[in-house]
């Protein structure tokens, strides 16, 4: 084997087994199989191997920090017909207006569409098995399976409109911190990132807590300046995909500033336009971009994808 064939066999291998060291994100769960968010979901992401498992968090009434990704329940239960009469003046029933024991209530579904997009040929609707959990309740879900298995999967958690909490004057972060910090998330060691597309409150975690922060970005400004201006902060950022297809020389630059760079979303059922397979869209920004982790709705194809790169975990 000539000296450049050898050098490239090299750089190969020792590219794939950085890229098989990224992290894969179950989205809500493993949510392209069953409603986001739900127990079941969690518990699927689980098993299909997920690194990670992100919960989106907002308030109750009574201040317990639930898994939803919305403000609102409508796109999500069936909170118009258990509770007629409760909706704002928007039309919509906000978590925020309701008690725990209330939205313990409620049946939870496959999205329909609200704050997100809905997706055809997922979960059927009208099983009337599913619930909203706590925060708490999917972090004993998660951690008696790390016991059982012998795991160690992470939470993601991020924290929905700190603005509108602040706004109905609740201490929403302080609220989060209390349950992680029961349950031994404490530091940057521990398998636990916060995330949020607000810098306020980001700014506001660092000088509260050494859990691990991570910057989600849904504007085009992914440029060096900004990666070092998140890095002051942050020890990632979260781009939409579609911006990051733009300016794949942004993942560098924020690795250099100290970043992990966590996409969002990777879905097999709702390709980008011009993909034509989710194998070819894991290609360009796991082996050629080489994100350090992906949020996926499909964890199951993911991990397999990333195994595939030939590295143990
Ligand atoms: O948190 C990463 C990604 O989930 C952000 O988008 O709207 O799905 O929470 P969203
Ligand atoms: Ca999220």
């Amino acid at each position: 084997m000539s000296r450049l064939i050898m050098a490239l066999a090299v750089w190969l291998v020792a590219s794939n087994a950085l890229a098989a060291g990224t992290l894969v994100i179950a989205h809500r769960g493993a949510s392209g199989y069953l409603p986001e968010h739900t127990q079941p979901a969690v518990a699927m992401a689980y098993a299909q191997g997920a690194d990670y498992i992100e919960q989106d968090v907002v308030l109750t009434k009574d201040d317990v920090p639930i898994v939803l990704h919305d403000l609102t329940l409508d796109a999500t239960t069936d909170v118009a017909e258990v509770f007629p009469g409760r909706a704002r003046d928007d039309g919509k029933h906000y978590a925020i207006d309701f008690t725990l024991d209330e939205i313990r209530q409620l049946r939870v579904g496959e999205r329909r569409r609200g704050d997100g997009p809905a997706f055809e040929g997922r979960f059927p609707d009208g099983v009337n098995i599913l619930r909203v959990p706590t925060l708490a309740e999917e972090i004993e879900l998660i951690q008696g399976l790390n016991q059982s298995t012998g795991g160690d999967v992470g939470i993601y958690v991020e924290l929905k409109h700190p603005d509108f909490h602040a706004a109905e004057g609740r201490s929403f972060p302080a609220s989060v911190l209390q349950i992680l910090y029961a349950y031994g998330y404490r530091g940057a060691d521990d398998r636990v990132f916060l995330q949020c597309f607000d810098e306020g409150t980001l700014r506001f975690l660092k000088d509260h807590t050494e859990i691990r922060l991570v910057q989600l970005v849904e504007d085009k400004n992914l440029t060096a300046e900004r990666a070092q201006a998140i890095a002051s902060y942050a020890q990632g950022v979260g781009p939409w995909i579609a911006h990051l297809t733009d300016r794949p020389e942004f993942v560098v630059a924020a690795q250099e500033a100290g970043l992990e760079v966590h996409p969002y979303t990777f879905r097999a059922d709702a390709l980008p336009r011009g993909m034509k397979s989710y194998r070819a869209l894991l290609d360009r920004f796991i082996r050629n971009m080489k994100v350090n982790g992906v949020f996926t709705d499909h964890p199951d194809l993911t991990r397999r994808y990333v195994d595939s790169l030939g590295a143990t975990r």
